[in-house]
């Protein structure tokens, strides 16, 4: 039998965003707890939840101080394991956010660094910079206090760990250990493919591997994590070709790693189809399935992206391939990106390049819940504003529409667990803009050209993404499940 996360969907909490329990006006466990039944109601497999580390919170938790505490902001280990525990009650699985490439400024370790401690080794400390950039903008080196430099690919409150050290390695060892001892089910890994540095600090060079980016040597640590995790299932957030990125899918690895060239294929059948191909071709050689995407808290939302309706589409073609989906919470309700005003920004990608790079606080603005105030997210003042016209998306309100995101959504997964049994996909014929997949008995139809197209005979509609009135059309930019085969509505 296939593990439970090889074809499951996983919802993505951003946990400041979710639901607040406190009036603080920032999301928390409390929160989380409260809205699981919503989570539950939708039909996801599980859910991956934020970093909720104690961190400064200079990259919203991406700094960790401590792996093994939870931050106030969000509660403590009491409310975690209460979380956790109401999350299994209701049969959903967590994943918790790791982040090993870097920790915060905050973190013992490197306080101990900067005072010129012997945990200087722990992180990359050098006489002279390289000229290696950072991802926020600027140099990728900061100065201490005596002079030398301390490498961070982020923010400088984001030093990087040195993960040729023995005692990085072991004490991650034992964060795995602790989280899993608890009862957490699995792991997303943060920043998967840039754990591994080039000794010599070579520069970045055409032809000669990366200095710091998909070094190879960064599988052996995986592989060293994957006796301490068992059976237990961790997603690679790493970019790069399907080839590359598929490796950290591999069984001694990770298991899984995110199929993010969705995010840039454009709206064509035939290059959604390249793209589908490629993935799932560099994940079978490795013996795993891609984990698909179509959106997360750091791009820009996919209904702005494509707009609303391909949006939908795009997650009904996406959760009819073979492999596992993570859905990311408020795409469920179709939310576009909110327009956040440059003075309201708390993004460090948008502080730090001065806007030059895109900013990712209109893909976390907090979640409509109900039309009342504060959205029903917050008692308080929400930390990033939500738009006035934002109750027009409440979850409350999208239940009870069944022609809403959600509940074409939630009809779609309860589908799901019936209708796409196969692992096979094999391409038919179709007219060019359309894409049709079948896995067995099971066939998606994805029509991403301007003319409608009518469904082949002896076919039934199971789940559509639009409201076409004519059941036999699938309209321009919308996604249809159909099957051949014995239909059975699930209840
Ligand atoms: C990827 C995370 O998703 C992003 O939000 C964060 O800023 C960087 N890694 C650094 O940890």
């Amino acid at each position: 039998m296939s593990p439970w996360w090889r074809g499951a969907v996983v919802y993505q909490v951003y946990v400041r965003s979710f639901l607040d329990g406190d009036g603080d006006g920032v999301g928390d466990l409390a929160g989380l707890t409260a809205g699981l039944d919503a989570v539950a109601r939708l039909g996801v497999d599980a859910v991956w939840l934020t970093p909720v580390y104690r961190s400064p919170q200079a990259d919203h938790g991406y700094d960790v101080a401590d792996h093994r505490d939870i931050d106030p902001l969000f509660g403590d280990l009491a409310a975690f394991d209460a979380f956790l525990a109401e999350a299994h009650e209701r049969g959903l699985r967590v994943l918790m956010d790791l982040v090993p490439n870097h920790v915060s400024d905050q973190h013992p370790w490197f306080v101990a660094a900067r005072a010129g401690g012997p945990e200087r080794e722990l992180f990359h400390i050098r006489s002279r910079p390289t000229g290696w950039r950072s991802m926020f903008g600027g140099p990728a080196w900061s100065p201490l206090p005596d002079g030398d430099w301390y490498l961070h690919l982020f923010a400088p409150e984001q030093p990087d760990l040195n993960w040729a050290h023995p005692v990085v390695r072991a004490d991650f060892a034992d964060t795995l250990r602790f989280w899993l001892g608890r009862g957490v089910d699995g792991f997303r890994v943060d920043v998967a493919g840039g754990l591994a540095k080039d000794p010599a600090y070579g520069e970045v060079r055409p032809g000669v591997p990366h200095p710091h980016w998909d070094r190879d040597e960064v599988h052996d640590i995986y592989r060293s994590w994957r006796h301490v995790l068992g059976d237990a299932p961790a997603v690679a957030e790493a970019w790069g070709p399907p080839e590359r990125t598929a490796a950290f899918a591999r069984a001694d690895e990770l298991g899984q790693a995110f199929a993010f060239d969705v995010l840039r294929t454009p709206w064509s059948a035939a290059a959604l189809r390249r793209t589908v191909d490629a993935q799932l071709a560099a994940h079978r050689a490795v013996g795993a399935l891609p984990a698909w995407v179509a959106g997360n808290h750091d791009i820009a939302r996919v209904a702005t992206r494509l707009g609303p309706e391909r949006a939908l589409a795009l997650h009904l073609f996406l959760l009819a391939l073979p492999g596992a989906f993570y859905l990311y919470a408020g795409d469920e309700l179709g939310l576009p990106d909110a327009d956040v005003p440059p003075e309201r920004w708390q993004d460090p990608q948008s502080l730090r390049s001065g806007g030059q790079l895109p900013n990712r606080d209109g893909a976390r603005v907090p979640l409509p819940w109900t039309s009342g105030p504060g959205a029903g997210f917050t008692t308080g003042t929400p930390w990033l504003p939500v738009p006035a016209t934002w109750p027009e998306y409440a979850r409350e309100r999208q239940e009870t529409d069944p022609a809403s995101a959600w509940s074409v959504l939630h009809r779609a997964l309860a589908a799901r667990r019936w209708l796409w049994t196969s692992e096979d996909l094999s391409w038919e014929d179709a007219r060019p803009g359309v894409l049709v997949g079948r896995r067995g008995d099971a066939l998606v139809a994805l029509n991403t050209s301007s003319r409608p197209w009518r469904l082949p005979p002896g076919t039934a509609v199971v789940a559509r993404s639009g409201a076409g009135a004519d059941p036999t059309i699938v309209t321009p930019a919308e996604c249809a499940w159909l099957t051949d085969g014995p239909v059975r509505f699930a209840a």
